[in-house]
């Protein structure tokens, strides 16, 4: 699998057939991706949409939802689901505001430090907010990722070390494609190659998949899974 045609492959699809999601626009602050990230994380893009406009025109900034009260807090989570998400939301305000003077800091390892921050949404905050290059690896990646060059029909339900450094070596060098090859394959998980029904006929990596080379074979840890 060539790696420059497999990134061009799904940077030219990305561009040609990727939504318009508010929170992938040019100029959104690096709180309202963290907060979209945070929101998106057990609840699908339809409800997120509203709810993310809502939240942050009321708190636009860390400090501002820091200083918010918990009803209000748990009100505006409403319908999300998990509502212990939005009270650890709030923390990691708090501590934005107190230790990093109100900004959302930029690096993996200071944002995987903060309250309610894990190694995935740390990655996708610096990749997405600040354009670094990291390693963003969530369902849907993981996903595309597995079939395309594993032949995996679904990833293993724990993250190896193996599939993250699987992960890493096909991430492009350069940073800014890197952004762009991480939110591809991520757009590419949820609108073609998806769980239960891929549209592979529809998919840039329709030449090189291994797994549907392989005649899609099923998943091995279809028992186990919930
Ligand atoms: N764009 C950036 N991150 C996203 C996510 N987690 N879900 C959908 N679109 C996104």
């Amino acid at each position: 699998l060539d790696l420059t045609e497999t990134h061009e492959a799904v940077l030219s699809w990305y561009d040609a057939h990727a939504r318009d999601l508010p929170w992938r626009r040019p100029r959104t602050s690096a709180w309202a991706v963290l907060v979209s990230e945070v929101m998106l994380q057990q609840t699908p893009v339809s409800r997120v949409e509203p709810a993310w406009r809502a939240w942050l025109a009321r708190w636009p900034t860390p400090a501002d939802l820091a200083a918010a009260p918990t009803a209000e807090v748990l009100r505006a989570w409403d319908r999300l689901g998990y509502p212990r998400r939005a009270l650890r939301l709030r923390e990691c305000a708090a501590v934005i505001r107190d230790r990093h003077g109100g900004r959302v800091p930029q690096s993996e390892e200071e944002l995987r430090e903060l309250p309610g921050i894990g190694t995935y949404t740390a990655a996708a905050v610096a990749a997405f907010a600040y354009g670094r290059r990291a390693v963003v690896l969530d369902t849907n990646v993981r996903r595309v990722l597995g079939r395309a060059l594993a032949g995996q029909a679904l990833p293993p339900p724990a993250l190896g070390r193996d599939e993250r450094d699987r992960a890493a070596a096909y991430l492009p060098a350069d940073a800014a494609r890197s952004v762009r090859w991480n939110v591809g394959v991520m757009e590419l998980g949820a609108l073609v190659c998806t769980a239960r029904a891929p549209r592979c006929e529809a998919c840039p990596l329709r030449g090189s998949c291994a797994w549907l080379r392989a005649g899609r074979p099923a998943d091995p840890h279809a028992a186990t899974r919930r």
